[in-house]
């Protein structure tokens, strides 16, 4: 899960992910990361713990970290919040099976309209909630594509 500082949007994917991982028992890795280096060391932004804890998630062990290019060998599939992640993520690397892992995470549920998660960062409260909800759904697809994997 990757956005631009790695504080907002890809902490908020990353726990939703991995709640539902362990909710339906599948044996999968997640983790989140920067395009930027803003943040590295730091907590997810209180905003974000706040609305992971509203939906009995705890995001607050996590610490921001900036990606690396061993994360496309590390990882099969990339999943950026904007098109701005996009670009910066896809240009860590020229290797043609790498960019094929890195996807607009809405497209999970708009197919092929490479919509952005709106970053909240800037903004109130309730970009977070609309953040959650956008994750929120395009993590069920996730999971649903990872069962029909793994059956
Ligand atoms: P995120 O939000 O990419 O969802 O983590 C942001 C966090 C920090 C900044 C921008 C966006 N910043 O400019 O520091």
């Amino acid at each position: 899960m990757v956005c631009l500082g790695n504080i907002c949007r890809s902490p908020l994917a990353e726990g939703i992910l991995e709640k539902k991982i362990n909710e339906n028992g599948l044996d999968v890795s997640v983790d989140s990361a920067a395009t930027s280096d803003y943040h590295v060391g730091d907590k997810p932004d209180p905003r974000s713990i706040s609305k992971a804890a509203e939906y009995g998630i705890d995001i607050t062990a996590q610490r921001g970290r900036q990606i690396q290019k061993s994360d496309f060998q590390e990882f099969d599939r990339i999943f950026v919040m904007d098109t701005s992640n996009y670009s910066n993520t896809v240009a860590l690397t020229n290797k043609i099976e790498e960019i094929d892992k890195v996807e607009m995470i809405l497209n999970l549920i708009t197919p092929s309209s490479n919509q952005s998660v709106p970053d909240p960062y800037f903004g109130g409260e309730d970009g977070f909630e609309n953040a959650y909800r956008l994750l929120d759904a395009a993590c069920d697809v996730i999971i649903k594509q990872l069962k029909d994997e793994q059956s």
